[in-house]
């Protein structure tokens, strides 16, 4: 798959070096692009590095990994995106973590949407450091990655990635549902920044009280 990635801080190393190392085409763009070209330099595997609109035009998919606040600058950067799959990981929260950067409108997810990219919401939940793992495993577990997204075709692009990083894709519903999993990812983060194990709250599936899916 050809990859933009529009960002070159840390989500965009650990995403775009894991995904170069699976074969995959991956440019890099920055608002400085010079930081995008020393970014494809450590990746490697045939990676390089420009301008964001270089990224994003390059792309069948397109990694949006860059602050919330800087969102619409790049988009307007980026140029048209109408018909790209767009991966947000954006997470428009902040110390100490008790709302939301969206301020109780559309998720960040739905206003990248605007740009008639199909969105699909991913990689958002988790910080840099697992993703950088190869592969993302605890207790023996790959690790789940919940999709949110309305597109079929963007889905299924999304969770090969996910699965190229050893990691379990979960279907995470309809676009809309992204602002409720940016809302869960600030709350967990507010865990763990209090110290808290955000994993101990969960009991297991059959103790949720929803009756369990069959098979078909
Ligand atoms: N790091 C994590 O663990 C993690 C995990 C999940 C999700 N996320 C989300 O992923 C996104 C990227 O995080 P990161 O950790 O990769 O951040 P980072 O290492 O600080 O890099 C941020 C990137 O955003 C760009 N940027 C910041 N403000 C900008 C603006 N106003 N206009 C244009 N570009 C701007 C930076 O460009 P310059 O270098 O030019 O400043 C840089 O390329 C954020 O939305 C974050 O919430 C992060």
């Amino acid at each position: 798959m050809r990859i933009g990635v529009l960002g070159a801080g840390n989500m965009a190393d650990a995403l775009a070096t894991q995904w170069a190392r699976k074969g995959h085409e991956v440019r890099i763009g920055a608002r400085t692009p010079g930081k995008a070209v020393a970014l494809a330099e450590r990746v490697g595997h045939g990676s390089a590095g420009g301008t964001l609109r270089d990224a994003a035009q390059f792309g069948d998919a397109v990694l949006l990994a860059v602050w919330y606040d800087g969102v619409r600058d790049v988009l307007r950067e980026a140029g048209p995106l109408a018909g790209r799959v767009l991966i947000d990981c954006t997470n428009p929260m902040g110390p100490p973590f008790e709302r939301l950067r969206t301020g109780g409108g559309p998720s960040a997810a739905r206003r990248a949407a605007v740009t008639g990219a199909r969105v699909v919401k991913a990689f958002n939940l988790c910080p840099d450091s697992v993703w950088r793992m190869t592969p993302p495993e605890f207790g023996g577990r790959p690790l789940g990655v919940p999709l949110c997204g309305d597109d079929a075709d963007a889905l299924a692009a999304v969770r090969t990635l996910v699965t190229d990083l050893g990691c379990v894709p979960m279907d995470g519903g309809s676009l809309e549902r992204a602002g409720l999993l940016e809302a869960a990812t600030a709350f967990m983060v507010g865990l763990w920044v209090a110290g808290e194990d955000p994993s101990a709250m969960l009991p297991p599936p059959e103790y949720s009280g929803v009756p369990r899916r069959t098979g078909a």
